[in-house]
């Protein structure tokens, strides 16, 4: 199989937000670095992030850091690390500002001053009430992150390889040598050596069928570092964002309720106040999504069906048009519905993973429990678990942690390249991966790789999603183990090497089985139910006994280690969760 190797200081996996803000500051300090993307960088999934991103500028009414950390500790009933959330309150100004003298488009104020509009959990005075924190560019703020931060990689001359899967993360002798990357053009594999890698991958949810997330969202760089040796982090918290188009999954941007759509139940009645009455809708969304599911279960689900209604009609005509024209738009194209006069139907949908390779405050990798990290090794963005969400996320917090903590990787990577003298590239590093391949790719009889990902996203979303028991997970865990033994057999029916696309989702969806594997044996572990991981069986929040995150390495056959890292916590005491 042809294969070339190329030097590089540092390689970033993944053209979404927190790999092209690493990317920047990597090329700002004239390192020569990489960019591995599996698709043009503006297709990555940042650009499908609606609604905004939160920053306490204060701009509309009174607003303050503090009550920004309050507000994402509490939101993560109480499982982030409270150091790390700091930065973020903190460092999130400053990263508005820095993008905004980037040139990103934000909506403005009459005065001209960046706007600001309310989400989810996002209050003023540590819950007294709603605080305008997102900042925002109508519901495209997350393609207009992209936009501006791949300009600035164009300027400053990063070097991309678009369409390139990564397929294994190199490491000798304890360190980081770089990655093995397949060329979906060409079938070429190529090695990245380099002193520094930072996954910036994005999430996995594909695992589940009705998911807001894009087809290529399939857990690849936490799959390869699982098989690596780095354990996973809090793979039980999975987000259900409360308001996907119903059976698409497609995102109706939480900035919709922000502005002042209402979820409406059969009878008409504005739920959300029986389940918190101060919130309202812009409760935090695990609150929300149970919400959504209690009315369904109890019959109030629109004509006793599975899926409630999003109110925009008393929004009217000009705020659809100004604010949330995408929504708007999403929703006259897929349901041939006018938001202005009619009810959407919606239902919630698998968006974002709490979880997953576990890092410090500055982007590296840890090992275990004591922090030790894989020299070389960067993980930023939906991939990495730093941890600002822990057991849930608030809205526009993902757009944040991707500025701040790919800001802050990059500055890292930057420092590191230059003390570190580099690991040589081992000679055998292309062949294994190339055997992996080659013997996926001439396997003509076998199972279908199509059924056996349907099979694995309606299991996970029977039985692994917002409610779950020990016996709907211990499901879940037995059929995930019967669709990797199936796995083994999969066939790939096209021989082809250019453009492949059946071999590049067959290897998708062994990434998708590690990871799925990874969320149910963490979610039967954690016996209490904390944020998004609900368990029916064990009702309460117990911190007595699970006041810690999970690390979860991966064993053969099924036998996985678990280990345990205590929760930072700094100034906010555990409390019992309100909206
Ligand atoms: O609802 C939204 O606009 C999504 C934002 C987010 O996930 O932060």
């Amino acid at each position: 199989m042809p294969s070339t190797v190329h030097a590089f200081d540092a390689v970033v996996v993944g053209a979404g937000g927190a790999g092209l803000r690493a990317a920047v500051e990597l090329s700002r300090q004239g390192l020569r670095i990489a960019v591995i993307s599996k698709l043009y960088p503006t297709r990555s999934h940042t650009g499908a992030a609606q609604g905004g991103i939160a920053a306490p500028l204060g701009n509309v009414e009174e607003d303050r850091w503090e009550w920004y950390a309050f507000d994402t500790v509490k939101g993560s009933d109480y499982l982030g690390d409270q150091d790390a959330i700091e930065i973020l309150a903190r460092e999130s100004v400053d990263a508005i500002i820095e993008l905004e003298h980037m040139g990103f488009p934000f909506n403005r104020t009459p005065d001209g001053r960046i706007d600001q509009r309310r989400f989810g959990g996002h209050t003023r005075e540590y819950g007294q009430g709603p605080v305008r924190r997102a900042c925002y560019a109508a519901d495209r703020t997350g393609h207009m992150i992209l936009q501006t931060l791949f300009q600035q990689c164009v300027k400053h001359e990063v070097r991309f390889f678009n369409e390139f899967q990564v397929l294994d993360l190199v490491v000798r002798d304890g360190r980081v040598a770089g990655v093995v990357a397949y060329e979906l053009a060409t079938g070429e594999l190529h090695g990245f050596s380099a002193r520094a890698v930072l996954f910036a991958t994005g999430g996995y949810g594909r695992v589940f069928k009705i998911t807001s997330n894009a087809h290529s969202l399939t857990g690849d760089g936490l799959a390869i570092a699982w098989r690596r040796g780095v354990p996973l982090e809090d793979m039980e918290f999975y987000q259900f964002h409360p308001t996907g188009i119903y059976k698409m999954g497609i995102l109706l941007s939480e900035a919709a309720r922000g502005e002042g759509a209402i979820l409406r139940n059969d009878k008409g009645e504005r739920f959300m106040e029986r389940y918190a009455p101060t919130l309202k809708d812009l409760a935090a969304r695990d609150v929300v999504s149970r919400a959504i599911h209690q009315e369904i279960r109890e019959g109030r689900g629109i004509g006793g069906r599975d899926f409630v209604h999003l109110d925009f009609r008393h929004l009217g005509r000009e705020v659809l048009e100004k604010k949330l024209p995408d929504v708007t738009e999403f929703v006259q194209t897929y349901l041939g519905l006018d938001p202005a006069e009619e009810l959407v139907p919606i239902q919630p949908t698998a968006h974002y993973g709490m979880g997953g390779i576990p890092t410090d405050v500055d982007g590296r990798v840890v090992l275990d429990e004591r922090n030790t990290p894989l020299p070389g090794f960067y993980a930023a963005g939906e991939a990495a678990c730093v941890s600002v969400h822990g057991a849930n996320r608030l809205g526009t917090n993902s757009l944040v942690d991707l500025v701040v903590f790919g800001r802050r990787a990059g500055r890292h990577m930057a420092a590191f390249v230059r003390e570190s003298d580099g690991v040589p590239w081992p000679s055998d590093a292309i062949a294994e991966a190339a055997d992996r391949l080659e013997s996926l790719r001439r396997r003509r009889e076998g199972q279908s790789a199509a059924e056996i990902r349907e099979a694995l996203q309606t299991t996970m979303m029977r039985h692994a999603s917002v409610f779950r028991t020990k016996e709907s997970l211990e499901r879940a865990r037995q059929d995930v183990a019967e669709l990797k033994e199936r796995y083994q057999r999969v066939r790939v029916s096209d021989p082809s090497r250019r453009y492949n696309t059946e071999l590049l989702e067959t290897l998708e969806l062994g990434y998708l089985l590690d990871v799925a594997e990874a969320v149910v044996v963490s979610a039967l572990n954690r016996t209490e139910s904390r944020g998004a991981h609900w368990r029916e069986d064990h009702p309460r929040r117990d911190d007595t006994a699970w006041l810690k995150h999970t690390l979860l390495y991966r064993g053969e056959d099924g036998d996985h280690r678990i280990a345990y890292k205590p929760v930072v916590i700094t100034h906010f005491q555990p409390q019992e969760r309100k909206y």
